[in-house]
């Protein structure tokens, strides 16, 4: 039996968690699931977003399965999912984007994946104030932070059969950081002749992505970009419902839909949990359990194509409950 932390989470987190646990649970794998509060609700009983047993949890477990967290704009406490991913040292953000039939979308051949630095960058959220009426944040990138994600970049496309490993940058800016980020692309990739290397600049990349992005197959970012790029992608699929990520150190691994806890439609039951299924099933890869991960994307898919269980954020009606009953029944 597997042992993994589950994180419900703010907003829409519960609805779409226990939706994905509900169908790992029907698709008969035995998980002993360890439940972990956190974010606002906790903070507001306990001082504190991310209890140290939180922590502790996927420590002993490895693995979590996590619904998003709210983080206060401009005030309040640091961002619980950077300080998790900091903590557990989890340096890469794997992002999926792709096309599923039945969802409206403006293109219908994608399937990009995005490997985001997952722990510099400007995420180490060192700011201060310089007298009134400035303000700095210090961007950091080291030698091993950008070869390691640019490895595992490439390291993920030879393992996929993917093609193509694009590096996306501003080093014509930022020549130390960025700069740096570009040069380890360039001396990594004459490692891996069999996968064809590309580079582009950050702004071009945005005017690309949205003109032919049939034409990207793995984009390796620094944090920031990633972070921002995932959700232009996100939005070339069908929205942020359709977007799932997973969150991968040496050690453990934390899995999560890319969108946030949407509290405008938090609690309403309306919340679309494809994105947490898809990163659930890729919980279940990395686990080992690849005939219920298997048998959940086709059962998924085919939910998909049936007009009459999508849920609002795609024109459809349905509740999040209807669409993961409609999953569980076409299950094999
Ligand atoms: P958001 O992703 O929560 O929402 C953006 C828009 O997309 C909203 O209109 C929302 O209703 C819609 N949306 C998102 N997921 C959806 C789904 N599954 N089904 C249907 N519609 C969906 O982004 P926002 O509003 O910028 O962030 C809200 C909070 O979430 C913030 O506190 C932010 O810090 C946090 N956040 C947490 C993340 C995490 O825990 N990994 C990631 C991104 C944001």
């Amino acid at each position: 039996m597997h042992k993994v932390t589950l994180i419900p989470g703010d907003g829409i987190g519960p609805e779409v968690v226990m939706s994905a646990k509900k169908i790992i649970v029907s698709a008969g794998v035995s998980i002993d699931w360890d439940i972990q509060e956190a974010g606002m609700a906790v903070f507001e009983k306990h001082g504190t977003p991310l209890p140290q047993r939180v922590i502790d949890s996927i420590k002993d477990n490895k693995v979590a399965l996590k619904g998003p967290l709210t983080t206060p704009v401009g005030e309040g406490f640091r961002s619980v999912n950077v300080t998790l991913r900091k903590e557990l040292d989890l340096y890469a953000n794997l992002r999926p984007i792709k096309t599923y039939p039945g969802v409206p979308s403006r293109y219908d051949n994608i399937d990009i994946v995005i490997a985001r630095e997952n722990t510099e960058d400007l995420y180490i959220g060192i700011e201060h104030m310089v007298g009134e009426d400035a303000a700095e944040s210090i961007k950091v990138f080291t030698r091993k932070g950008c070869q390691r994600i640019i490895r595992y970049a490439f390291d993920y496309a030879r393992k996929e059969g993917r093609k193509k490993v694009t590096a996306v940058h501003k080093a014509n800016i930022m020549k130390y950081t960025d700069g740096m980020f570009l040069s380890i692309a360039r001396d990594i990739s004459k490692e891996y002749c069999d996968i064809e290397f590309e580079e582009m600049i950050i702004d071009a990349m945005c005017m690309k992505l949205v003109q032919s992005p049939e034409t990207y197959d793995v984009l390796v970012l620094p944090n920031l970009y990633g972070d921002i790029v995932s959700d232009l992608c996100a939005g070339l699929i069908g929205g942020l419902g359709f977007a799932p990520g997973a969150n991968i150190g040496s050690r453990y691994a934390v899995f999560e839909a890319v969108h946030g806890s949407a509290p405008d439609i938090a609690g309403k039951n309306t919340a679309n949990p494809t994105a947490m299924i898809l990163s659930a099933i890729h919980m279940l890869k990395y686990l080992g359990e690849l005939h219920a991960a298997k048998s959940i994307e086709k059962a998924l898919s085919k939910a998909l194509k049936e007009a009459g269980v999508l849920t609002a954020d795609i024109g459809g009606e349905a509740t999040t409950s209807d669409f993961t009953d409609y999953i569980i029944s076409m299950l094999d």
